[in-house]
């Protein structure tokens, strides 16, 4: 479905002001619909004149609707819908008596024109799916009374109001709660649950003659309240605008749209929304990330004492190989424990994953035999990466640095240098990183499938296995050294 910026473009004259007050419209539009009970369209001018385009359209969540299909993108010539052509010339609403048949429903439409800075930009069809009409009661009047005050206001250039934009996610409906005060702020018709809202706030008697502002006053303490202006504003009806207010156990948000359908300010319409139980949902996430962050800084803390401890035992061993193998597993430890406090920092389930890899290329050649003479160095970005990935990863990838510091190059030779390279690529799905050196090569014969090394051993099961990916190990392509290729799914 084509958006109401490039219909604007394709079709219409529109201009970048023009463009802006459609979406601020659009914006607040579904209190409109929902208000009517009834569908909107809005349809666009076209450049040559000849017909109108759909830009938009909303449902009402409050009846049925009048429209099954969409409508966005069709295009309707002069002549076919007198009454698009009478709002647009004209700059007038209009309203017929018969109601259209569509497919067996009955549906009443208006036309409102959309004006800004004094001209009719487009206009706005209302389809009522009359099937959907109950005897109205004092909600619905209320409703459809406020709707008609929009729907002038729209037509004359007053609504949306510029600067106002509130289509956030915890924005209040119709539905959550929907209040109408006087031009003094006092309620004049409040919806049930616009009224079960206030009785949890702790009122007892009933809305209707209150004046909002100093209700809430009474019912809200200063700390949880906005300052004085804001409140009396907005609670007042007098400006366009969202404001959160609650006690201990409730929370909610309160917001207000000035009417002035005859261009004199009558009062407002006021939504409000319980959000507590939103408010707490957020509280609880942000205890949950701090536990899981506390829980990576002590994963680590242990790690590293298990790695102290480990060393400690190496230095006490009398065999060679033995001191070795505990050195070896010191320094399998001490990755884990840097992919751990990297999530301790993030505090996500996922970490940026080039930190961890420069560090750990650090790590490798600090503590070999080599030294200084050896570089490691980077070659295109890992990116985020989930944080089952990067440890398993980290683990990779250190094995592989470690092979070549410690395969590739004679640290009894002076002269040995080199430079290993990690080369990453991140494919749609995929990641694909390489490690060469330029150091001896594999010994002659080796068989990747028959080594039973525990460096290689860890580094296929994981990749392998945990990753679901493949490992190869071969010359590299440069004619010298060794090349470590590594294929991960990513989803
Ligand atoms: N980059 C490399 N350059 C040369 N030889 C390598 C390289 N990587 C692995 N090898 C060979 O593969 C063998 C197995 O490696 P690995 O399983 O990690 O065990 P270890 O490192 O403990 O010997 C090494 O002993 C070495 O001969
Ligand atoms: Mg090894």
């Amino acid at each position: 479905m084509p958006s109401l910026l490039e219909l604007v473009r394709h079709h219409t004259d529109l201009d970048d002001a023009d463009v802006a007050w459609l979406q601020l419209l659009q914006a607040d539009w579904q209190i409109i619909a929902d208000l009517s009970f009834a569908d909107l369209v809005l349809w666009l001018p076209d450049r040559g004149g000849s017909g109108f385009w759909a830009g938009a359209q909303m449902r009402p969540t409050t009846g049925p609707t009048a429209y099954v299909d969409d409508v966005v993108g069709t295009f309707v010539p002069r002549g076919r819908r007198p009454m698009l052509d009478e709002a647009y010339t004209r700059g007038r609403l209009v309203r017929e008596g018969d109601p259209e048949w569509r497919d067996d429903v009955p549906v009443r439409v208006e036309t409102i024109p959309v004006r800004r800075a004094g001209r009719v930009i487009a206009v706005v069809a209302r389809n009522t799916n009359l099937l959907g009409v109950r005897t109205p009661s004092r909600l619905e009047l209320s409703y459809l009374q406020t709707a008609a005050d929009l729907t002038r206001m729209i037509a004359q250039g007053h609504f949306p109001e510029e600067g106002q934009r509130s289509d956030h996610a915890d924005s209040p409906r119709v539905g959550d709660g929907f209040l109408r005060v006087d031009a003094a702020g006092r309620v004049v018709y409040a919806s049930p649950n616009a009224l079960s809202v206030y009785r949890r706030l702790g009122l007892s008697g009933d809305l209707a003659g209150l004046s909002l502002a100093e209700l809430t006053r009474e019912l809200v303490p200063p700390r949880r309240r906005p300052d004085e202006e804001t409140l009396s504003a907005v609670l007042g009806g007098r400006v366009h605008r969202d404001t959160e207010i609650g006690t201990d156990g409730v929370s909610l948000i309160v917001r207000s749209i000035p009417l002035r359908p005859n261009g004199e300010h009558a009062g407002a319409l006021v939504l409000v929304r319980d959000v507590t139980d939103l408010r707490r949902r957020d509280r609880e996430l942000v205890t949950k990330d701090a536990t899981i962050r506390e829980i990576h800084h002590r994963v680590k803390n242990n790690l590293q004492t298990v790695a102290a401890l480990l060393r400690l035992q190496a230095r006490r061993m009398d065999s060679e190989s033995a001191r070795l193998a505990l050195e070896e597993a010191v320094r399998r430890v001490g990755t884990i424990a840097i992919v751990h406090e990297t999530l301790s920092q993030a505090g996500e389930e996922h970490v940026d994953f080039d930190e961890i890899a420069d560090r750990l290329g650090r790590m490798v050649t600090e503590v070999s035999a080599v030294g200084d003479r050896v570089r490691v160095s980077r070659d295109g970005e890992f990116g985020v990466l989930p944080s089952e990935v990067a440890t398993a990863l980290a683990m990779v990838l250190t094995e592989v640095l470690q092979n070549a510091v410690q395969h590739g190059y004679d640290p009894a030779d002076e002269e040995s240098s080199g430079s290993i390279v990690v080369r990453v690529r991140r494919l749609v799905g995929r990641l694909h990183l390489s490690v060469d050196d330029d150091g001896r090569g594999l010994p002659p014969g080796f068989d990747l499938d028959g080594s039973t090394n525990l460096g290689l051993s860890i580094v296929r099961t994981l990749v392998e296995s945990e990753l679901g990916g493949q490992l190869e190990l071969g010359a590299a392509p440069g004619g010298r050294g060794t090349r470590a290729a590594i294929d991960v799914p990513l989803d």
